[in-house]
């Protein structure tokens, strides 16, 4: 498997045009997105899959899709896209999210899965603060939230639900644990080094 980031359970790498049937099977799910504005239909899952192929390519970050080591199982994506309203003093942020299949669910992946993300944003992509939102129901988001050592910044509209969902900032060096990743390619550009978002 051609994973650039690994963790105790889980092996990340980028999506891919032929990854339709698995991009679907996550933003179509009415379960996972029931607090984002409800499930995609078929035919945007498409165009969101190549948006985030196209993130990939000109920023160089994304909302990886992650697989189970062991087996290989198909489990969720997590990683970052460019932040919709920045403020002037938010530096290099971006904003971070993970969406996990519902089966996988209660057993630490999506902080596991999150630790990784924070990991190699503030190391190999030299990312100096992520930003991440939640529906104002979506428990279990925040619990990851606060586990991870985000910190309540405010709230901001989220278009999809036409909510303000709390939002929370974690700064480079205030993460609350690291987690063994082996960056078994590391990617050589660097947010520094790519197009930032308008
Ligand atoms: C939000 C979401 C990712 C949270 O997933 P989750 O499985 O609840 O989160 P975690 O990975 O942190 O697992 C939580 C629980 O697993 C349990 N757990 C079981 N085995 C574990 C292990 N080996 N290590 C750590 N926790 C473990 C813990 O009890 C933990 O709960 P606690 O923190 O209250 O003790 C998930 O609900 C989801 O994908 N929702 C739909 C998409 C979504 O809303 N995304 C967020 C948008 S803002």
């Amino acid at each position: 498997m051609d994973h650039f980031l690994t963790t105790a359970r889980l092996g990340f790498r980028c999506w891919r045009e032929d990854d339709l049937p698995l991009a679907a099977e996550l933003w179509g799910d009415p379960i996972v997105m029931a607090l984002m504005g409800g499930p995609v239909a078929p035919d945007r899952v498409k165009a969101r899959l190549a948006q985030e192929i196209v993130r990939m390519r000109d920023l160089g970050i994304q909302y990886w899709p992650f697989f189970l080591l062991e087996g290989g199982r198909f489990a969720g994506c997590a990683g970052m896209r460019p932040r919709e309203h920045p403020a002037a003093d938010d530096g290099r942020s971006y904003q971070m999210g993970y969406h996990l299949l519902p089966f996988f669910w209660g057993q630490g992946i999506a902080t596991e899965a999150a630790l990784a993300v924070i990991d190699h944003a503030f190391g190999s992509l030299g990312v100096e603060a992520l930003f991440a939102a939640h529906h104002p129901l979506n428990i279990r988001s925040a619990n990851v939230l606060l586990k991870l050592g985000f910190v309540a910044v405010g709230e901001e509209l989220y278009p999809p639900t036409g909510l303000m969902h709390p939002t929370y900032r974690l700064l480079r060096g205030h993460n609350a644990g690291s987690l063994h990743c082996d960056s078994l390619f590391p990617m050589e550009k660097t947010v520094h080094d790519v197009k930032q978002p308008d």
